[in-house]
């Protein structure tokens, strides 16, 4: 199981201190449950200060595919390592739509994340047009085998995926708890295919769409739901311990 909070552009460097204590006082030392926080890139350095010795850990939201050099703008695997990332989420359909990145990026960059030991958290997800022309299992399918191709991954928890319908998120309208589970079988079979039975049986499939304290439980109840990517929610400490809890309750 894990809960990992996508902060997406939210909080400057106060503001993340001050979210960041609030969520390490009110989520305690996690509970055979991953967690994980992912601030804006400038907020990385302070917030990794605050978890240090908590058992909460960072990620990043987006990364570059190259070591370094003449990417204006851009932040690379190694510079995440060196704040203390353990996490970097690639390909969520925001940067899909808005960024222009593709199945072929983001398999670059997933590459990239496991070659300086980085757990990418791979997401997938169809739009509502998918969904109602019900193309959503080709679409998942297309994006996890493109995503993922090629990667010599040797434990099941070296990289994470996290299907986020793009019509559930920000949206309030949370997939039911059948698709969420339908998906999530769907993938399971397809990282199975992909890895083989063992690491791809253990592979965390997080579910991330309009996730709420309130709704929380009975996602995490279903088989291969293995936790959230939690967004509006995790910029409330309390609302992201509560949902923390349904994880740790499921678990
Ligand atoms: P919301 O929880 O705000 O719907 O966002 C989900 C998300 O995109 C997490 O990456």
């Amino acid at each position: 199981m894990l809960v990992a909070g996508n902060w997406k552009m939210n909080l400057d460097l106060a503001a993340a201190r001050q979210l960041t204590s609030g969520v390490v006082s009110a989520v305690g030392t996690p509970k055979g449950t991953g967690v994980a926080l992912c601030p804006p890139f400038v907020d990385l350095d302070a917030t990794y200060s605050l978890l240090h010795g908590t058992g909460i850990r960072l990620g990043a939201q987006n990364m570059h595919e190259q070591d370094s050099g003449a990417f204006t703008g851009e932040i690379s695997a190694p510079m995440l390592r060196a704040v203390g990332c353990h996490y970097v989420i690639l390909g969520h359909s925001e940067r899909r739509q808005l960024f222009d990145e593709t199945n072929e990026s983001v398999n670059k960059k997933a590459l990239q994340a496991l070659s300086h030991r980085l757990v990418p958290i791979v997401c997938v997800g169809e739009s509502l047009e998918q969904r109602d022309a019900d193309r959503h299992n080709m679409v998942v399918e297309e994006q996890v085998r493109a995503g993922l191709a090629n990667l010599e991954v040797s434990s099941s928890s070296e990289i994470v995926v996290a299907y986020e319908p793009v019509w559930a998120i920000g949206t309030g309208r949370t997939a039911t708890p059948d698709q969420v589970q339908d998906m999530h079988g769907h993938i399971r079979s397809l990282l199975q295919d992909i890895f083989n039975e063992a690491i791809g049986s253990g592979i965390d499939i997080l579910y991330g769409g309009s996730v709420k304290p309130g709704n929380a439980a009975e996602l995490f109840e279903r088989p291969n739901v293995d936790g959230g990517l939690i967004g509006g929610a995790a910029l409330n400490a309390e609302d992201f311990a509560a949902i923390v809890r349904c994880a740790e309750e499921a678990a």
